[in-house]
């Protein structure tokens, strides 16, 4: 199915009144830059997180146009691999947990990131709503670029 279909069935059903807004996902540059000369894009859902940021292109375009970016995978889990001792370096600091510095970190690392972390867990919830109060210095966000920057060069 070309992806311009798809988007025109999405302006169809907008145009009929049956949906608000449009968000896409899993989108490159160039297939966002597709969506928008069809419809008003809202939102952009791509895997994203403090160590898995292949689309970051993406997001520099959503940042610089205002649209939102709900990323899945936000915890990133699967990708701490050995970075995760800095990230529980980094947690350690301020009494924190790599989760809630996962989280932390995508508040903190653009006005248009949104983390929604799924959780089957009352106390993970819990411990997820309480990063929203976690403030990374630069010196823990230099940290955790670093990290990105060393798995790009690797
Ligand atoms: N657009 C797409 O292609 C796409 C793809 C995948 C997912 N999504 C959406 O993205 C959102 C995020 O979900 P996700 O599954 O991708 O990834 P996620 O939220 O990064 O991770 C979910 C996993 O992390 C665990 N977890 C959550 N909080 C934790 C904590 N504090 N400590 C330890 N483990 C924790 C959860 O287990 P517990 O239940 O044990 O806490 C679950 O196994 C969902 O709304 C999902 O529907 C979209």
């Amino acid at each position: 199915m070309p992806y311009e279909k798809s988007v025109g069935a999405l302006k169809e059903l907008q145009d009929e009144g049956k949906i608000r807004f449009i968000g896409v996902s899993n989108v490159s540059v160039a297939q966002l830059d597709v969506a928008r000369s069809i419809v008003d894009v809202v939102s952009v859902q791509n895997r994203y997180s403090a160590f898995e940021r292949a689309s970051q292109d993406v997001l520099d375009v959503c940042a610089r146009d205002g649209l939102a970016v709900p990323p899945w995978y936000p915890l990133g889990v699967g990708d701490l691999g050995a970075s995760g001792r800095t990230v529980e370096d980094v947690g350690r600091r301020h009494g924190a947990t790599p989760f809630q510095v996962a989280i932390a970190w995508l508040l903190q690392s653009s006005p248009v990131t949104i983390p929604i972390p799924g959780t089957a867990s009352p106390e993970h919830l819990e411990e997820n709503v309480a990063a929203a109060a976690l403030r990374l210095s630069d010196d823990d966000l230099a940290r955790l670029d670093g990290l990105e920057r060393g798995r790009a060069a690797g």
